[in-house]
């Protein structure tokens, strides 16, 4: 009974210390542990924002919202502000989140969030806005522009938050530009310029500006310009033939190049128009030669121009008189020369070859016949030589 008693007073004792660390406990939680805690955003302009607050260890304690002006947005879940844009996503006594649609940047600043315990615990989250970079736009251009002449193309683009790089590329390749930012107001006003020789191969060219730009994750920006570019013909003439002989057919090409296009090209012969014979056609570039006679002999010219000038090529042709090949046809004289040459080592081949059999044959029988001195018979003969002579007994059989 006194062991009972004794028993229950132990359990109370041990209750109470239970209970008392257990309120120790939660008057820990109410003072250093009821704290707000919030966190930066950054959001690109036109987009929503979340601004989420939260309290680990909360006793019934209202949270708030407050702008960077300092006005109330949301006192627990009651609207303080008259703003469409705010809106309530959750309130409990562990959270306070409301969300700003269609931020702009006047929206960017320093947002609170503050606990009413006494005294008011406040945290405190930056709301970054990105400014969107407009669409790039390409100045300078002339179209078209003459070959040599010196242009700057300027790219520019206005609103970008923090300030957007440009880049440069022709035809794909990057090339490197000169930037420059102006800030105007919040944004930021960014131009790149380049700088160029004009030069024919820049006709077709595609000069493109890219916008780089943290808000530009999915949607790239770019302009490209097409360079058109004008320049005075080059003429070059091709031939279809390297020896054209008497009767043959030949073909020029006067091959020009320029912008705009020289078209028609004229052909001259030694100076004057080209004799009107119904072996010679002229079709556009070419000019071709059905059957070539030694009379076709001659310098032609063929002459283009646009206006930004004129440009000519010559060709000299001298037909080669087939009869005459083995002296003008370098091809074939060559071939015989190689022929010539082939047949004079196989001869020589041959004459040194039976040289050498033949004497080796020689020495074969003179050393049997010195063999066969002292020799009872014809094989003894050879079996007392082959000291000297097998080896060479051998070449012989395997030549
Ligand atoms: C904001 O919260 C709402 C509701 O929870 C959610 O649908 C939306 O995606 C969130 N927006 C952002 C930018 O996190
Ligand atoms: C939040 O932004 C402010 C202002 O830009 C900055 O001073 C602070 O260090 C940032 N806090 C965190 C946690 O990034
Ligand atoms: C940027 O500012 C400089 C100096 O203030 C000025 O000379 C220049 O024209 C400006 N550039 C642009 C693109 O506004
Ligand atoms: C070359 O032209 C001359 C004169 O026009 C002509 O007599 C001759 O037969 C021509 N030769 C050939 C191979 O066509
Ligand atoms: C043309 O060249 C050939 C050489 O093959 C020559 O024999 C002939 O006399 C030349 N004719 C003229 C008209 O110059």
């Amino acid at each position: 009974m006194i062991l009972q008693h004794h028993l229950v007073l132990t359990l109370c004792a041990v209750y109470g210390i239970l209970l008392k660390v257990t309120a120790q406990k939660s008057t820990l939680r109410g003072s250093s542990g009821q704290h707000p805690l919030v966190q930066n955003q950054t959001v690109t302009e036109g987009g929503t924002a979340n601004m989420t607050c939260r309290v680990e260890y909360n006793d019934q304690t209202s949270l708030q919202w407050s702008n960077p002006a300092q006005q109330t947005l949301f006192f627990g879940d009651k609207k303080a502000l008259r703003d469409n844009r705010i809106e309530l996503v959750r309130a409990s006594w562990s959270e306070l989140t409301i969300s700003i649609s269609e931020v702009t940047l006047a929206d960017e600043g320093m947002y609170t969030c503050s606990l009413f315990t006494m005294p008011v615990k406040t945290a405190k989250a930056y709301l970054t806005v990105l400014g969107v970079p407009e669409m790039p736009e390409i100045d300078g251009l002339t179209k078209p522009a003459l070959e040599g002449d010196e242009i700057t193309l300027t790219c520019m683009t206005h609103g970008s938050k923090p300030a957007a790089d440009l880049r440069w590329f022709r035809n794909e390749k990057e090339i490197k530009g000169a930037k420059e930012v102006n800030a105007s107001g919040k944004t930021f006003t960014v131009t790149s310029s380049l700088q160029l020789l004009v030069d024919r191969d820049d006709d077709g060219a595609a000069y493109t500006c890219k916008v780089d730009h943290v808000a530009l994750l999915q949607t790239p920006q770019q302009a490209t310009e097409v360079l058109e570019v004008h320049y005075a013909p080059r003429v070059v003439i091709t031939n279809s033939l390297t020896f054209p002989q008497e009767g043959q057919y030949l073909k020029l090409e006067c091959v020009s190049k320029g912008n705009p296009s020289p078209d028609p090209v004229m052909w001259t012969k030694d100076g004057g128009e080209l004799p009107d014979l119904e072996r010679m056609i002229v079709e556009g570039r070419e000019l071709t030669f059905t059957t070539l006679n030694k009379t076709d002999n001659g310098t032609y010219r063929c002459e283009a121009s646009n206006h930004l000038g004129t440009s000519s090529a010559e060709y000299l042709l001298y037909v080669y008189d087939p009869n005459a090949m083995g002296q003008h046809g370098p091809d074939h004289a060559l071939i015989g020369g190689v022929v010539a040459v082939v047949v004079f080592v196989t001869l020589c081949l041959i004459i040194v070859l039976g040289r050498y059999l033949a004497r080796h044959k020689g020495t074969y029988l003179t050393n049997e016949a010195k063999g066969a001195d002292d020799a009872p018979d014809a094989d003894t003969a050879i079996i007392n030589a082959e000291g000297n002579t097998h080896a060479e007994e051998k070449k012989e059989y395997f030549i």
